[in-house]
């Protein structure tokens, strides 16, 4: 599973970490702000340097040495190792856990933020929204994923559960969220229902995206997820959302500014 990259492997440069790239034509730089395509201006697919992942080679696993980037791809090919983000805040919004403190409550202070404000929008629009599971530490991954291997074996636990190190609820930018219509559980319907409907048509106004889309298995070689959201700020999930890009497919596009 670990290295086996299939997006972007015929590319001449690693997308995520933007390596071989180089920087934009003249005539890109000239041309900031018109359209570049129908759908976005050059401004939309520059990004600065610290927003690709800087990897170093560890035993055949490409490990992100700049973790706390809020843009960073972490899936099956770029692992965080046991990094521990030392922002993580308890975001004041309903849990279907009730109140009790626990670690999957927190999220990054800037995620948790913008969390708030996409409930507090959501609960204007009648969706009422609850927070399932955020920050998951290296070790507490560990646990949810040698349980899975246990009940359906390696293969299909890999499919839905991330191994140790590939999680992006590791970074505390991602939560997975829930309704009273689910029961407050996990579930693919989900997407059909009123709150997984307005998380797909709304969540990029606050920064987040649907990071597991069901038309993009072969992309993200996960399940389709309806529920699991990923902080990566406005501007950048905008230009998700009106592309229909995933994280990966984003990296694919911007270039170094
Ligand atoms: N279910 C997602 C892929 C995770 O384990 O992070
Ligand atoms: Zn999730």
């Amino acid at each position: 599973m670990l290295g086996g990259c299939s997006w972007g492997q015929n590319k001449a440069t690693d997308a995520s970490t933007g390596k071989g790239q180089e920087k934009p034509s003249n005539s890109i730089n000239n041309s900031i702000g018109k359209q570049t395509s129908q759908n976005n201006t050059n401004h939309d697919l520059l990004l600065s340097p610290d927003n690709f992942n800087q990897i170093r080679v560890v035993n055949g696993i490409k490990m992100i040495e700049n973790p706390s980037n809020i843009l960073a791809l972490v899936n099956k090919d770029y692992s965080l190792g046991d990094y521990k983000p030392n922002d993580l805040v308890r975001p004041k919004v309903a849990f279907s856990f009730g109140n009790q403190d626990i670690e999957k409550s927190y999220m990054r202070k800037e995620a948790a933020t913008a969390l708030e404000q996409m409930f507090s929008a959501a609960k204007k629009d009648n969706i009422f929204l609850y927070a399932a599971s955020g920050y998951r530490s290296y070790t507490r991954q560990k646990t949810l994923f040698d349980a899975e291997v246990a009940n359906v074996g390696k293969d299909k636990a890999a499919q839905a559960v991330a191994i140790p190190g590939e999680s992006e609820h590791q970074t505390g930018l991602a939560m997975d969220i829930t309704s009273e219509t689910e029961n407050f559980l996990l579930t693919e319907k989900m997407g059909e229902h009123k709150e997984g409907i307005w998380l797909r048509e709304h969540a990029h106004e606050f920064g987040f995206i649907l990071r597991y889309p069901k038309d993009k298995v072969n992309v993200t070689k996960y399940e389709y997820e309806p529920w699991h959201f990923r902080y990566v700020g406005k501007k950048a999930a905008e230009v998700m959302y009106k592309n229909n890009w995933t994280l990966e497919e984003y990296f694919q596009h911007v270039k170094k500014a």
